[in-house]
């Protein structure tokens, strides 16, 4: 067991006395560092801790439903974790963890994968979807994913959970879940909330823009990444699909590519289309890609630079790790004793 020190315990109930909501979200090590994502989820989140209890879980047990690279995934989760904290998520006043180091989390899952339904499980889009790219490895796992996501979400009591649109399904799953065990047990878990960024800043692929853009479709070119080298990144926008017209114009249906583009220069400038369309009178596509691509490289460079520093500093990102596992396990563990009582478990 972890033991808690005075200062653990007297946060976690500074902050119970406080009110404050809480807000957990799970983060795929392989996943999150995306131009996308960060406009449309990453940016805000620093700003959140203000407001609530924010607890943010880097989900490498979700990672191996898929085969990795074990060097690759240890990699990626340091990443991550920096990556999240030069993004302004500050881990003093955050929970900041990685979904291992916190064992209630594989605990809790076993008891609720019993009160899951395969019917359920098989109506899941994102598991259909994940099968049919990975038909050589359909594991258990990766069918039962959603109820280790249920565990990571009801250990925290979150208010709301902050997801993409595409994890709404095992959000409402997770309420489900949720319902079914306390209509037999009593009041043991709080129903969360999906909390659903607003699709205006969704940013489509550079190369394929009906697609949104995504770390795991097959390498392209059309997704960018928060720690690409400025570089590269300009090679991406110079490569990004437009259409054969000649105007910049914003028409999402008609002209996916080149509104993507605004759409992506809009949110780092601060520009409307209005003002874009005018900026770009008389000038080719050319020109709006490498004003984009100039954008987003200014708007990723402090952050880049400030994670490289923090991977750089391994020792301080285990002491992250650490302390954050320490404060996690602590609300964890007692919704985790709380269900084994009502199952019926012996406690020692
Ligand atoms: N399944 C989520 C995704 O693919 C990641 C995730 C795991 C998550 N556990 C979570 C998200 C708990 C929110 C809450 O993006």
């Amino acid at each position: 067991m972890n033991k808690i020190t005075n200062e653990t315990i007297n946060k976690a109930e500074s902050e119970a006395v406080s009110g404050k909501k809480t807000i957990l979200s799970g983060i795929q090590p392989t996943g999150v560092a995306t131009l996308g994502s960060y406009l449309g989820a990453l940016r805000n989140w620093a700003a959140l801790a203000d407001t609530y209890s924010c607890y943010y879980s880097i989900v490498d047990m979700h990672a191996i439903t898929v085969r990795q690279v074990p060097a690759e995934l240890r990699r990626l989760q340091y990443e991550q974790l920096a990556v999240l904290i030069a993004c302004g998520i500050d881990p003093d006043k955050n929970v900041l963890f990685v979904q291992s180091h916190v064992p209630a989390h594989a605990q809790l899952a076993w008891v609720l994968n019993c009160y899951t339904m395969f019917g359920e499980l098989s109506r899941m889009t994102q598991f259909k979807d994940k099968s049919s790219k990975n038909a050589d490895n359909i594991n258990a796992g990766l069918f039962s994913y959603p109820a280790l996501q249920a565990a990571d979400i009801l250990l925290y009591r979150p208010d709301l959970v902050p997801v993409g649109a595409d994890q709404k399904q095992h959000v409402e799953l997770t309420r489900d879940i949720a319902v079914r065990f306390n209509g037999i047990y009593g009041d043991v878990f709080k129903l969360p909330e999906p909390y659903i960024p607003k699709v205006g800043a969704k940013i489509m692929d550079l190369q394929k823009p009906t697609s949104k853009m995504s770390k795991s479709e097959i390498d392209n070119g059309g997704c960018v990444l928060i720690m690409d080298k400025p570089e590269d990144i300009m090679r991406s926008f110079k490569r990004a699909v437009t259409d054969s017209e000649t105007s910049v114009r914003y028409d999402a249906k008609n002209k996916p590519g080149v509104s993507n583009l605004m759409q992506i220069y809009s949110v780092c400038s601060g520009k409307d289309f209005g003002a874009i369309e005018k900026e770009f009178e008389g000038k080719g596509y050319g020109e709006l890609k490498t004003r984009a691509g100039e954008a987003v490289i200014e708007l990723f460079r402090p952050i880049r630079e400030e994670a490289a520093r923090l991977i750089g500093d391994r020792a301080y990102l285990q002491a992250v790790m650490k302390d954050g596992a320490k404060k996690a396990s602590f609300t964890a563990n007692k919704t985790l004793s709380k269900v084994y009582k009502k199952i019926g478990f012996i406690e020692l």
